[in-house]
């Protein structure tokens, strides 16, 4: 047990990334991993020794090998998707896998200057003894270049043209250059970037186009299937469950799968069964507020309903997370209670409670 509110992937899953060091097959250099190690730890499977991995990523396969591929060339990789689709945990776990260190990290905001991302300098050491390597403060990227490890740039698509492009030469010519020095500190091997970005949120930066040739693209979708996010979201609650010292109660599954099935209908604009169009709401209505949405049931349900979890813990959450604009969604939701819900049998109790919520 720990007071530590949130582990990193690293100490989290620390027993499973020592079996998979096993592996003995060539790995590139600067990877405390070889690729195969890296799949099966982020798509789960048996490591060398028979020691059981967790999956961490549920999707397509081949996704994944195109993400640990593209780490090993001198390509760095882009990870884009709706909000929610697991960008920054694969990021996370590709870090912690590859350099057993997920927190080199920068968290780019249009506000992010160049220094944050490139280095800045000790004010105090600079003015005492003028420029020199030990005034300059080093930055998570400065960092990744030096140790040979992975730097993970969130939201790269927010950060101005202008610093984007400084990325060019880091990514191209694997230098930092540091004219003040007169120097450039070159990266070690193992040094590379994975970036995140979205491709719902207004007022991003595309890439210039020499720098969109520095990256590989992957593209992280939404689960194709209800079965296949059922099972993301139940594994995702009882261990975010575990953690806050939860309990789950027996039925979970079943409450899962009808939050997500008003998701999902929400989101795609159709009845499961294809035969109803409905308005969709503002909001993406992801995978990832779907576990918000339970875990926060959850919690309702232990400290207020004797761990009773049904509509009536959950519609709250469920509003919450498909009521963005108070006018338009409210309305949206409104007409697919009236036009859907209503009129299913299995789905009275979320009919009440999704009205007396909203
Ligand atoms: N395909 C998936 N496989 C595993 N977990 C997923 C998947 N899609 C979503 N998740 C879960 O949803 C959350 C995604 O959050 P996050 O990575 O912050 O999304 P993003 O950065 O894309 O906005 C994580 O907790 C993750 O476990
Ligand atoms: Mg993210």
């Amino acid at each position: 047990m720990t007071d530590v509110l949130r582990l990193t992937a690293e100490e989290t899953y620390a027993s499973e990334l020592e079996a998979l060091l096993e592996d003995s097959g060539p790995r590139p250099t600067g990877w405390r991993l070889t690729p195969k190690a890296v799949l099966t730890y982020l798509l789960g499977g048996q490591a060398p020794g028979g020691a059981q991995v967790s999956p961490k990523y549920v999707g397509a396969r081949r996704l994944m090998e195109t993400a640990v591929a593209t780490l090993a060339t001198d390509r760095a990789l882009l990870l884009m998707g709706v909000p929610g689709t697991a960008k920054s945990w694969v990021s996370e776990h590709l870090a912690a896998a590859i350099s057993g260190d997920s927190t080199l990290l920068i968290q780019c905001t249009a506000g992010t200057d160049e220094t944050q991302v490139r280095y800045g300098w000790n004010y105090a050491q600079l003015l005492a003894h003028g420029p020199s390597e030990e005034a300059l403060v080093a930055t998570p990227l400065m960092r990744a270049m030096r140790e040979g490890a992975l730097c993970r740039m969130e939201e790269f698509t927010r950060l101005g043209s202008d610093v984007q492009d400084t990325m060019i030469t880091v990514l191209s010519e694997k230098v930092l250059p540091v004219p003040e020095l007169g120097m450039a500190l070159p990266a070690r091997r193992g040094f590379n970037v994975i970036a995140t970005a979205n491709n719902r949120d207004k007022g991003v930066n595309e890439l210039s186009s020499a720098l969109k040739r520095r990256f590989n693209v992957v593209v992280l979708p939404l689960p194709a299937s209800l079965d296949e996010e059922v099972g993301i979201v139940s594994r995702r609650v009882r261990e975010l469950a575990t953690g806050l010292d939860l309990p789950v109660p027996r039925g979970v599954e079943e409450q899962i799968k009808a939050v997500l099935t008003v998701f999902r209908e929400l989101r795609s604009g159709a009845t499961e069964d294809n035969k109803v169009t409905l308005k969709t709401p503002s909001g993406t209505l992801s995978t990832a507020e779907a576990i918000g949405t339970l875990v926060g049931g959850l919690s309702h349900a232990a400290w207020f309903a004797d761990g009773q979890l049904g509509a009536e813990q959950l519609a709250a959450s469920m509003v919450g997370a498909i009521v963005k604009d108070p006018v338009q969604d409210k309305a949206v939701l409104e007409e697919y209670l009236e036009t859907v819900l209503k009129k299913r049998n299995a789905y009275s109790q979320y009919y009440g409670a999704l009205n007396d919520a909203l």
